[in-house]
């Protein structure tokens, strides 16, 4: 399959690139040409090192979504709207694939609180930072993108929950479940044939598109529990 993935030079774009790279074809998009180019370059001679065929090519954008048939959105939620404006006319009957997450980091004080407990304890007050879902006006940011596509492309979400560096080390197994929401089951079932084939992912139909903030809003749980627990790159598994 030939598959674009814009804003493919980031953390998240390296990874599917690197899986992909090795079954399909990969077109990194960017805002910029000559950044695609040498970041394939880079993609294609890690691909190599563990032998596989380097085939990845870069472009802009709006010639990766124009060339491949599969399009993975792979920008931050705020920079979205540009992008999606200037690939619209040119993923007519195709089908994307959001891995977009909106999320914000917050502030809150905590104190070392029931200070009037008899059990001494050592705890000291602290800012704590985390993160949590920043829910778009439409539920979700597949929903938002829905909004920007043509009627007849068909959007899946997919992917949210896993992390950039695991993907891109192509020495991990990822025994992740990946939850997939979206409302053509055609659509899916491609999205499913994509994370069976990297390593021991597991596909799991969330719903349709309106479950997607379900699964989007479990990345900010990820990285807070992650963050709270000595714990790195987190992931989910049903069990
Ligand atoms: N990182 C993760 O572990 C992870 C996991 C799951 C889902 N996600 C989701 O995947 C998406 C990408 O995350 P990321 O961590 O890969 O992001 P990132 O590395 O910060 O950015 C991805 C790419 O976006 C492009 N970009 C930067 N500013 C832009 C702008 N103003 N307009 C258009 N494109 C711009 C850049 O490509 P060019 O400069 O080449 O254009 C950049 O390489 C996010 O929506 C995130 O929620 C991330």
């Amino acid at each position: 399959m030939k598959i674009a993935i814009l804003g493919g030079t980031g953390n998240i774009g390296k990874g599917f690139a690197l899986r992909w790279g090795q079954m399909h074809e990969i077109i990194i998009g960017s805002r910029d040409l000559e950044k695609a180019e040498a970041v394939a370059a880079e993609y294609n001679e890690v691909l190599e090192k563990y032998g596989h065929m380097a085939t990845i090519t870069g472009t802009d954008n709006r010639t990766a979504a124009e060339k491949a048939d599969i399009i993975v959105v792979a920008i931050r939620y705020s920079q979205l709207g540009p992008v999606m404006e200037m690939i619209r006319p040119f993923i007519e009957n195709k089908i994307i694939i959001s891995v977009v997450v909106p999320m914000e980091k917050n502030m809150c004080y905590i104190s070392p609180g029931a200070k009037h407990l008899t059990v001494p304890i050592e705890s000291k007050e602290f800012n704590s930072e985390y993160f949590c879902f920043s829910m778009p006006e439409a539920g979700s940011a597949a929903q938002e993108i829905q909004k920007m596509l043509p009627d007849n492309a068909e959007l899946v979400a997919a992917f949210h929950t896993v992390p950039a560096k695991k993907l891109a080390d192509l020495e991990m197994e990822l025994d992740y479940d990946i939850g997939v929401c979206g409302n053509s089951m055609y659509s899916k079932e491609i999205v499913f044939g994509l994370v069976n084939d990297i390593s021991n992912m597991r596909p799991l139909d969330v719903g349709p598109l309106e479950t997607a903030a379900m699964i989007e809003s479990l990345t900010p749980l990820l990285i807070n529990v992650a963050a709270r627990n000595e714990m790195k790159d987190i992931s989910l598994k049903f069990i």
